[in-house]
């Protein structure tokens, strides 16, 4: 039976347009569903928008229009960004739609009859921002950490889900299913907050005498239903609960992404709810970090927001998808700068991936008048090593995006393309080409478009226009679903006329005064020397560096922002750093002389451009700096007074 998969995005509010964060999970969602239909399976994916509640009821009267008529506007501008953006949805919900209030009712009713609904009263500070109760635990000076609202005291009469009932019940199914919130920290997160607390029943009504503008209780026509009670419905509405089909096929393996920001509804109110009315737990929740502008959190009540449709106006789709899938850290938050966007679509996209397609493209048409040559197996011009590293970054990236870190996976395949490039420069088919005819041109050249090939296709989930574009332009016949027929480099059809597929990625021009984010990248990039160990300085005397040598290093002033010890390791600590471009994570080896609560705060120094390594089943993006004395084990980190905020260069 063919596999299958289900994602989700969160429904989205339509209090305000589309701003980039929810561009980002949107592209993810995207992602993920085009990468498994890709790996063969039957793959569906959903997103919507949520739509009744007070934030809505308040946004329209503001703008003089009906809620029902207000939410029609946004929703409608939400689908045309997605369109805009080339993002391919198989369902869009609405709550305000007949078939999902119709679901909302069955569970309610299904609820109440098992008797965990209840009448009570109620009092508690509300934020219409969050639309949930906070506790006094999360307020801050009697605010809204996240919206800044002083928050009022409301008390009334309503409706209670024995949520607490379930408390135990849902440590337990963590504890067993310890991939069920990902990543570990939001497991942590909701577990810490399950064990410290003892869980308040949920209120899931709203009297309709303060508001209307929602799903009509099926046992009291006073009351509407409690929004997020009402939304979290929207993953299983959408597929016909509870006996359509696409319920029977697609609910067992759904994975939900959000955000950090609601991951209490998602952690504990969704699992115990599906528990209350005999439904299927869900398979994941996969959760991201934010991305932040300006150090403040993007956020629509603080005002600071890029449109989704001014950035794919100004740079493309396909170079948006690649810069939001590469450069967040799944788990983490990170930096959204627009002058790393430039630097990663000029170095990653256009030189190394666009300088292949064309080098490669049109050294076939000049020498081979476009037509793709054999492979001679006498000269096989380093296939069987080509073929092992395609393999192998292919297994890497497939491995990682199963686990959502899409910048892991998109590092190894990037890995190989370098690697192509660099076959391209070690093979000089310009000089192979003044030898008539020659067979090892051929292979050469045969490897290098097998390459392009096999890269287009994985890549087609991100780079959706121009793998296709690529794709046509060699003429291939990729309808196979079975990606591991890629490694036999024998997929292109020897003869046939292939095209120029031209700039796929036209270099960006800095404005004036924008910092180069990857300076020493660039260096070694534009054909200086490069500067590896084993070459020589080109100081004389022994042991001395040039200084651009030294410039190669980007050491930074980093904040410890978390930091554990790592299960099996006696040595290992693992930490996440805010290191000013990034929240990232770090493996150290100073667990026996640190313990983890005596360096969170702590400013350290960091060097930020290591390769990853990867230590206990973590993937650590740096190495903090340390000193030891002579004939001494014990590391000193070195430690940075708060002067000096994270991101701060050394040089
Ligand atoms: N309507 C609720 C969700 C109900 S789901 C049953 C809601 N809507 S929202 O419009 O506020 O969207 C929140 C989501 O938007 C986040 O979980 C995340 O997916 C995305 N993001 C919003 N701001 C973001 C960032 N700054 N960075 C990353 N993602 C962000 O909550």
């Amino acid at each position: 039976m063919q596999e299958r998969f289900y994602v989700t995005t969160p429904i989205y509010y339509v209090n305000a347009e589309p701003h980039i964060g929810h561009a980002y999970t949107t592209i993810l969602a995207d992602f993920m569903s085009r990468f498994y239909a890709m790996l063969g399976y039957d793959s569906y994916f959903l997103t919507g928008t949520d739509e009744h509640g007070d934030k809505i009821y308040q946004a329209a009267k503001a703008h003089n229009t009906t809620p029902q008529k207000y939410a029609d506007r946004i929703s409608g501008i939400f689908r045309k960004t997605w369109t805009d953006m080339g993002i391919r949805y198989d369902d869009f919900i609405r709550t305000s739609e007949k078939r999902h209030i119709a679901v909302v009712q069955e569970i309610l009713k299904r609820v109440y009859e098992n008797g965990d609904i209840y009448f009570g009263s109620y009092g508690g500070f509300y934020c219409v921002g969050c639309e949930r109760f906070l506790t006094e635990k999360e307020m801050v000076n009697g605010a809204c950490p996240d919206h800044g609202i002083t928050l009022n005291y409301i008390e009334e009469k309503n409706y209670f889900f024995k949520m607490s009932r379930y408390q135990d019940w849902l440590m337990a199914h963590i504890g067993k299913n310890p991939d069920f919130i990902r990543p570990e920290r939001y497991r942590n997160e909701v577990m810490a907050l399950l064990k410290s607390e003892v869980l308040e029943d949920l209120c899931i009504s709203r009297p309709k005498s303060r508001l209307q503008w929602g799903i009509t209780l099926p046992f009291d026509e006073n009351y509407v239903t409690y929004v997020w009670f009402d939304a979290l419905i929207n993953y299983v509405s959408a597929l016909g609960y509870p006996d359509g089909e696409k319920f029977i096929k697609y609910w067992p393996v759904v994975e939900h992404i959000i955000a950090k920001d609601i991951v209490k509804p998602h952690g504990i109110f969704w699992p115990t709810m599906l528990k209350a009315a005999g439904i299927q737990q869900y398979r994941h929740l996969n959760v991201h970090g934010y991305w932040n502008m300006q150090e403040a959190k993007m956020s629509k009540s603080l005002g600071n927001v890029v449109t989704p449709q001014a950035l794919i106006d100004r740079y493309g789709n396909d170079q948006i998808r690649y810069f939001f899938l590469r450069e967040m850290n799944f788990g983490n938050d990170a930096k959204f700068s627009e002058e790393v966007i430039v630097d990663r679509i000029n170095y990653d996209l256009a030189n190394d991936l666009g300088n292949l397609v064309n080098r490669v493209c049109t050294m076939t048409i000049r020498y081979f008048d476009g037509r793709i040559p054999a492979f001679h197996p006498e000269e096989p011009a380093g296939r069987n090593d080509l073929v092992d590293r395609f393999t192998a970054s292919m297994e890497e990236y497939r491995a990682a995006v199963k686990n959502f870190q899409t910048s892991t996976g998109l590092e190894k395949l990037w890995e190989f393309i370098r690697h192509l490039n660099k076959y391209v420069d070690a093979n000089k088919p310009w000089q192979l080409a003044k030898e008539n005819g020659s067979a090892l041109l051929s292979s050469v050249m045969r490897n290098l478009l097998e390459g392009v090939h096999g890269i287009s296709v994985l890549l087609s989930p991100v780079l959706v226009q121009s793998s296709a574009t690529v794709i046509r332009a060699l003429k291939a016949q990729t309808t196979t679903r079975d990606i591991a027929s890629l490694g036999t480099f024998n997929l292109l059809a020897e003869g046939e006329k292939i095209s120029d597929p031209g700039i796929l990625f036209p270099r960006l021009e800095r404005r004036a005064g924008e910092a180069d984010t990857r300076q020493n990248e660039k260096s070694e990039k534009t054909g200086g020397a490069p500067m590896t160990p084993d070459q020589p300085s080109s100081q004389k005397g022994e042991g001395l560096i040039d200084i651009s040598e030294f410039g190669r290093i980007d050491i930074r002033v980093a904040k410890i922002l978390t930091a554990a010890r790592i299960e099996g390791s006696e040595k290992l600590l693992e930490l996440t750093v805010d290191s000013g471009l990034d929240e990232r994570t770090i493996v150290a080896g100073i667990a026996p002389w640190y313990a983890p609560e005596q360096i969170v705060g702590k400013n350290i120094l960091l060097v930020a451009n290591l390769k990853p390594a990867t230590l206990f089943k973590r993937t650590s993006h740096g190495m903090l700096l340390a000193a030891k004395a002579a004939g001494s084990e014990r590391p000193v980190l070195i430690m940075i007074d708060d002067s000096i905020p994270a991101g701060a260069k050394l040089g």
